[in-house]
């Protein structure tokens, strides 16, 4: 067996470890989703997040070592999440990754959460074609970034307050639908039409984004209209709103920089109608599409045992310590 790296990954709500190999192959993605625990809340309780993680996380280490049979001589490096994130949910990755490489005699490197999501899209095999204009959609950030290469990353503009995947959420409480909002709110859109014309905030502004104004637009039209449209129409209108923006925004910044291909990463990226509306630009653009299939578009810590590779070959090496707040250029 040639040299694996162990990833932990603890930044959020989902309990995840993956073995990969220097050339992105996974040999091994658990994941321990934590939905039941948190749905009764309508979101994430962090102080229950951080417990589920404690105890899960060296049970799903332990299923993975078994899976994947791993002598533990080809494990050349742990690689757990430093930021960003909820801290008690940070700490139990940062600190199990410290324990293990201490036990084992191993180095333990930090990694960006981001920087993981960006390397999604490469994990089982090579997808991105350099030069890439990347649109990230996750739960805690969006943004569009051009990269020149996998490490030489250039923020195009991001969102000035709310994040998609959080909009989503948001709306989808407000819809009653279940945590988290992202799926189930597509799924109802999927029945309605968008017959409501919600505002697409900074549509003709350069590249930043700016969500919260459409999330308050969803708030005030199911608190003062008298007689409502169906929920599916109002689930359909959002993402109409939501997917205009985006595309908008996308389609601007691969006018201006010149892409081999248009990546998307993150949890949004599993949306058919984020999909689907993709497609077209990409098509329209002719620039080859890259989406991770959607295993690894939401979190998981095969990106993070990716990112650490990358980490090694620049020589940079960030300790386990977690960081709330980091940005993309952060390593
Ligand atoms: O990347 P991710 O798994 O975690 C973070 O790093 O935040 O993203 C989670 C976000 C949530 O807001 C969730 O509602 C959204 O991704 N999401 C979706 C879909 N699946 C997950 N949003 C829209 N459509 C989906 N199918
Ligand atoms: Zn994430």
């Amino acid at each position: 067996m040639s040299d694996i790296i162990l990833g932990i990954e603890t930044s959020c709500d989902d309990t995840a470890v993956a073995f990969v190999d220097e050339n992105g192959k996974v040999l091994s993605s658990m994941v321990s989703s934590q939905i039941k625990i948190h749905e009764e809340f309508g979101g994430i309780f962090p102080e229950h997040a951080a417990r589920a993680h404690i105890n899960t996380i060296l049970p799903t280490i332990t299923a993975s070592l078994k899976k994947i049979d791993v002598m533990e001589h080809n494990i050349k490096a742990i690689g757990v999440t430093r930021g960003p994130g909820l801290i008690g949910s940070l700490l139990v990755g940062t600190n199990t990754a410290a324990a293990l490489g201490m036990a084992w005699n191993k180095p333990v490197y930090g990694i960006n959460h981001l920087r993981g999501h960006l390397r999604s899209a490469d994990l089982d095999e090579q997808r991105v074609k350099y030069p890439a204009t990347v649109l990230l959609v996750s739960g805690g950030h969006t943004f569009l970034a051009y990269m020149k290469n996998k490490s030489d990353i250039e923020i195009l503009g991001t969102t000035r307050d709310d994040s998609v995947g959080e909009t989503y959420d948001k709306v989808g409480r407000m819809l009653g639908l279940p945590y988290p909002g992202g799926p189930a709110v597509d799924k109802l859109a999927k029945n309605g039409k968008s017959t409501i014309d919600f505002p697409r905030p900074m549509l003709h502004e350069k590249l930043e984004f700016s969500f919260s104004g459409l999330k308050s637009a969803v708030a005030r039209y199911m608190t003062t209209n008298t007689e409502l449209d169906t929920y599916e129409n109002i689930a359909s209108s959002f993402v109409d709103a939501a997917m205009d923006v985006l595309m908008t925004k996308a389609k601007k910044a691969l006018k201006q920089n010149r892409s081999k291909s248009f990546v998307i990463v993150g949890g949004v990226a599993a949306s058919p109608q984020l999909r689907e509306k993709a497609l077209e630009l990409s098509n329209k653009m002719q620039v080859e599409l890259c989406l991770p299939p959607l295993k690894w578009a939401t979190d998981n810590a095969a990106m993070i045992a990716l990112a650490t590779w990358d980490y090694i070959k620049l020589g940079i090496h960030k300790p386990a310590v977690p960081q709330l707040q980091l940005s993309i250029q952060d390593f």
